[in-house]
């Protein structure tokens, strides 16, 4: 297993990291999965003995019970492992009980804190904007918690770019911690992030947590056109995570993970993980697993690495149309690009 520092932080994480929205599995997370206690304690074994040392969960996530089975699964072995939970999502129906006010916002920490049953959050993320808050009231509250011990970094997920620029602003001109990361969804099925979240992240020395790089088990390669997934799987369910805007592509690009997975006789779900894993700024994949054989399927792909060939095939078949400016940037001004710039640009300015 690879450890790669997170952002411009000291903290070295996997670059897999073992994702928990199937542990309890109650609401709309019954369509992740229904892992209890003691496949979470196996879960987290199997993640462990891989190398992975960084968990991912949610006060969200089935309403406060993947918290609460991390924290018993890990048991006396919490200091092991880092420990990545978020805040934001409704927690309750009252006024206060979703956002990232103050009140709110140091509320959910002290929750977070007791269903996990340890007495600090590694890496505490805001689970997505909130426009109606001003950040100066929830970057002090987050650094109120970093003050006080309870939490250790913090990072930032589903922000724009421009949320995201406005937040490091305000850290630095108040002193203030400053996020360390962000959790974002990019995968071969839609890699929007390389148009501002990415270049931002190289910019800005942002580690990037990768969710749903399956894109929800899409891209594990049982999807596939004219044949039926197997009974279960999330997306026969009511499950609309990600959006899928272009099917043919979509098809396109898993016949390329499956050839390539083929020809190397492992998995395209292997395939796809090493793929991102292997993009700039990216630090860790966050993977799913609704059983022991995905996980251990899904741990494999540490030890890969795809070739340069590989990795054309699969920009190429995946590949989106630049956005504006960005078209008119390629045109106009690769003469004074960045290497965030690049990142985006570097195949189009030939
Ligand atoms: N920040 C956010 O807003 C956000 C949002 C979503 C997720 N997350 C985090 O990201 C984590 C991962 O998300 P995700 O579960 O959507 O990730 P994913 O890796 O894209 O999808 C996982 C799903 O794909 C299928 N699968 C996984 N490995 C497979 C394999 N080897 N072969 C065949 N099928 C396989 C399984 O579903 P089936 O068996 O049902 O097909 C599994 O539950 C979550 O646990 C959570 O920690 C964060």
């Amino acid at each position: 297993m690879e450890y790669r520092q997170l952002g411009r932080s000291g903290l070295r994480v996997s670059t897999i990291t073992l994702g928990t929205m199937g542990f309890g599995g109650t609401g709309w997370a019954s369509a992740v999965g229904k892992i209890d206690v003691e496949g979470a304690r196996r879960q987290i074994g199997l993640a462990r003995d891989a190398g992975v040392n960084l968990i991912d969960t949610a006060d969200v996530y089935s309403n406060g019970l993947s918290e609460e089975i991390v924290g018993q699964a890990l048991g006396r072995d919490r200091e092991d492992v880092l420990l990545a939970t978020k805040v934001r999502m409704p927690m309750g129906e009252g006024p206060n009980d979703a956002g990232l006010s103050r009140h709110h916002i140091i509320r959910a920490a002290e929750a977070s804190l007791r269903r996990l049953g340890t007495d600090h959050i590694d890496l505490y993320q805001v689970h997505e904007w909130d426009g109606q808050t001003p950040l100066e009231e929830t970057l002090s509250a987050l650094d109120a918690l970093v003050q006080a011990g309870k939490v250790r970094y913090i990072g930032a997920s589903n922000y724009a770019a421009w949320h995201l620029m406005k937040a490091l602003g305000t850290s630095e001109h108040t002193g203030l911690s400053r996020f360390v990361s962000q959790q974002i969804y990019y995968s071969l099925q839609a890699r929007d992030a390389e148009t501002e979240l990415v270049p931002v992240s190289i910019d800005q020395g942002l580690g990037i947590l990768v969710w749903s790089p399956l894109a929800g088990g899409l891209l594990s390669g049982k999807y596939r056109r004219g044949v039926d997934a197997p009974a279960g799987s999330r997306h026969l369910s009511e499950w609309d995570e990600p959006p899928v805007h272009d099917e043919d592509k979509l098809y396109a690009t898993i016949e390329v993970l499956v050839d390539i997975g083929a020809a190397r006789g492992v998995s395209a779900a292997q395939i796809a993980l090493a793929y991102i894993v292997g993009k700039p700024a990216v630090t860790s994949v966050i993977v799913g697993a609704r059983t022991e054989d995905q996980l251990t399927d899904n741990l494999a792909s540490a030890e890969l690495a795809l070739t340069d060939n590989e990795v054309s095939r699969l920009d190429e078949v995946s590949a989106q149309p630049l956005l504006y400016p960005y078209w008119h940037q390629a045109k106009t001004s690769a003469d004074r690009l960045s290497p965030a710039d690049l990142s985006l640009l570097g195949r189009h300015i030939g």
